[in-house]
């Protein structure tokens, strides 16, 4: 592999990454559909899709809907079950060129405590994502991510299940994303994923009814980057541990929004269905961006555009 000119290498919560670029869950697979198109070894890591205790057959079809400017899915979180995934999967995954996270979704706090347990005691599982963006069933349905209350009780259960670097996904169907941030960064929270996708719907004016079997989906993509970033922008006022920011990333442009608003490293997600490369582009043109302005690692860049940092005009100034 031929080095970056410049130090691309992040630490996501104790998640050592030498590509700050992370595939969103659900979006790649265990990497091995990807193989014959992208590097694994030029991207830093791959988010499994989230896994829940028992098997699930996901929604009614349609999934998938196109919309101008992203995706609209609601696949239900089909998934094989944590048992079987472990089994089948996830032991496959040891000579990965890659580290993989795991994903852990619930109806339950104690159901999310279980899956995270199992991921725990897989050693090709080198991090644990929590997809708080599941109803409670103990609350009337009240998803996890969108209470401060849920969101701690999860966090804390997931804490005490692992001790593997923890990353709490955050949803951006929320009024005041800081105060959930903050909730989950107390419970014991390693480092923060932000965003899931933005609740939306399509209807089709033939028929007359929703486009999705499930009615409502998760949009993704181009269409939601300005809220995401937005999302990481207030995140990064509010916590001190690292994040991941994601929603509509697809050049390195796009990615640089993210971490000059406050995120470490990045999720790509919709963008590797249009092209597999784009990761490893990404990658590319980020380190020919520092280097442009002879800078040597990611790092130094994070946040800069936050409140509170100076811009590259106000720092040559300083240093003249
Ligand atoms: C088809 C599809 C399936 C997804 N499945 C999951 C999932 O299982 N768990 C999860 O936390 N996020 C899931 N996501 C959300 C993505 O990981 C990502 O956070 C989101 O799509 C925003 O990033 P993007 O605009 O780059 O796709 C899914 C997204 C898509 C498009």
């Amino acid at each position: 592999m031929v080095r970056p000119p410049v130090d691309l290498s992040v630490n996501v919560g104790g998640l050592a990454l030498r590509y700050p670029t992370l595939m969103g869950s659900g979006c790649y697979g265990t990497g091995a559909e990807f193989a014959p198109f992208a590097d694994l070894s030029r991207i830093g890591a791959i988010v499994l899709k989230s896994a829940t205790l028992a098997p699930r057959l996901g929604n009614a079809m349609p999934r998938l809907v196109h919309t101008p400017a992203g995706l609209l899915n609601a696949i239900g979180l089909q998934n094989p079950g944590i048992d079987w995934l472990v089994e089948h999967e996830i032991a496959a995954l040891g000579g990965m060129p890659c580290p993989i996270v795991g994903s852990a979704a619930g109806f339950s706090v104690d159901e999310y405590a279980q899956v995270c347990g199992r991921l725990d005691a897989s050693p090709e599982i080198s991090a644990i994502e929590l997809n708080i963006s599941c109803p409670n069933v103990a609350s009337e349905g009240e998803t996890f991510a969108c209470d401060a209350n849920l969101t701690a009780s999860v966090v804390r259960a997931a804490r005490a299940a692992t001790r593997k670097p923890l990353i709490v996904k955050l949803s951006p169907n929320v009024t005041d994303i800081a105060a959930i941030a903050r909730e989950a960064e107390r419970a014991g929270a390693d480092a923060l994923a932000v965003v899931n996708t933005v609740r939306g719907m399509a209807i089709d004016v033939e028929r007359w009814e929703p486009r999705l079997g499930n009615v409502a989906g998760g949009l993704s993509g181009p269409a939601i980057r300005p809220i995401a970033v937005l999302a990481v922008y207030e995140v990064a006022r509010a916590v001190r541990i690292p994040i991941v920011g994601q929603g509509g990333i697809a050049n390195a442009s796009d990615a640089l929004e993210f971490i000059l608003a406050g995120a470490s490293a990045v999720g790509i997600g919709t963008a590797n269905f249009l092209d597999p490369r784009v990761p490893e582009r990404i990658a590319v043109e980020l380190a020919e961006y520092l280097a442009s302005r002879n800078l040597r690692a990611i790092s130094e860049i994070v946040g800069r555009a936050n409140a509170g940092f100076a811009t590259p005009e106000q720092r040559e100034g300083d240093a003249g």
